[in-house]
């Protein structure tokens, strides 16, 4: 039995959880920051900081004391290293390694990106790691992300595409934004979604070499769709504009470009299996579409619940367990990276 501590704090979510034998959760707690960074539209990098400083430690107790626990019981301290906000991720690591300090306990260094596509493994219908189908193609879609990835185990995410621009979550926040719904704005298009009509618009599906992702054209598109010639910041929208339609083509061609790209994927690393999971996986047209690229593929599909999708320390506490009976431990001079590669 081995009982791993899961610490996350590398954008606006600060959340701690205690996770045994990489599936089972004991406690586990977010703390989020919506509210506030939602008065500025996105999230400000020094705000969030401050914020992490605040909640972490309360947080972390209030976990130990959900799972009974002290913190001389547990095995492992997992933390997020990278890639995020570099201030947001110095506080939970600055926070893990005081603690792994203090309690003589290994200091395990998690990927966020690749924690997102464990946590949509952890629950049922997916089995125990042992019996997945490796290797699995790994579709990460957040506001920060949007990453393919080859899975070959818990550990190994081969990345085979990225976005070089905007992450499929921020054009949500950014299209949002210009129709005025507020933030986070992937909740409210994809519902409004559903009222209007997804071929109104041809809106481009940028389609780059190999399995990259490009997300700005189709932000431009849809401004200039909603705004007309006049680009201007805070420009009004068109008077006879139905933002319904235009919603509904926007997630249209989003939905598109991730679900054929994962497709793709999939059949070059002939994979066994298909996960979605990050902020984005939320979206119910994309549950939807990618069900059904499944069936026809015959494959596998893991889905995390939106517990699991979004950021949360259960999955960084799993895939630290992973990490460590692998050997993957590291030590006080333990680094935040910004940018993973
Ligand atoms: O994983 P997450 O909670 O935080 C990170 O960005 O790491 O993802 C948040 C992102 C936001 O951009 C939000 O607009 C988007 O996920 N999102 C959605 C939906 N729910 C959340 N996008 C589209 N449809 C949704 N239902
Ligand atoms: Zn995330």
């Amino acid at each position: 039995m081995t009982l791993v501590l899961g610490i996350e704090s590398s954008c606006d979510e600060t959340a701690a959880a205690l996770v045994r034998d990489g599936r089972e959760v004991l406690g586990e707690r977010v703390a989020s920051q919506v509210d506030l960074h939602a008065r500025f539209g996105g999230v400000i990098p020094e705000v969030a900081s401050r914020s992490h400083l605040e909640a972490l430690f309360p947080v972390i107790e209030e976990t130990l004391a959900e799972g009974a626990v002290g913190l001389n019981d547990i095995d492992a301290i997992a933390v997020t290293n990278t890639p995020g906000l570099v201030g947001c991720l110095l506080v939970g690591l600055s926070g893990a390694k005081g603690l792994a300090l203090a309690a003589s306990k290994p200091l395990i260094p998690v990927n966020h990106v690749h924690a997102h596509v464990y946590g949509a493994l952890m629950e049922p219908p997916a089995p125990p790691p042992q019996d997945l189908p490796w290797p699995l193609a790994s579709l990460v879609v957040s506001g920060g992300h949007t990453s393919l990835y080859q899975s070959n185990s818990p550990t190994e995410h081969l990345r085979l595409g990225r976005t070089i621009d905007d992450a499929a979550g921020e054009a949500y926040d950014k299209v949002a934004a210009v129709l005025g719904l507020g933030y986070p704005g992937g909740p409210r298009i994809d519902e409004m979604s559903t009222r209007g009509n997804p071929t109104a618009y041809a809106f481009p599906r940028t389609k780059l070499k190999g399995l990259d992702f490009s997300f700005s054209g189709l932000k431009t598109a849809v401004v200039y769709a909603a705004r007309g010639p006049n680009t201007r910041r805070n420009a009004p929208l068109l008077p006879d504009l139905c933002k319904e339609d235009l919603a509904a083509s926007f997630q249209a061609a989003v939905v598109d470009v991730l679900a054929n790209r994962l497709v793709e994927a999939a059949q070059s690393i002939d994979a066994g299996g298909l996960v979605i999971s990050g902020g984005v996986a939320a979206n119910a047209a994309l549950r939807e579409r990618a069900q059904a690229e499944a069936q026809r593929l015959n494959l596998p599909l893991y889905l995390p619940s939106r517990r699991l999708a979004t950021d949360n320390a259960v999955m960084i506490a799993g895939l630290g367990y992973h990490l460590m009976r692998t050997g993957i431990v590291g030590d006080l001079s333990l680094d935040a990276v910004p940018r993973a590669d």
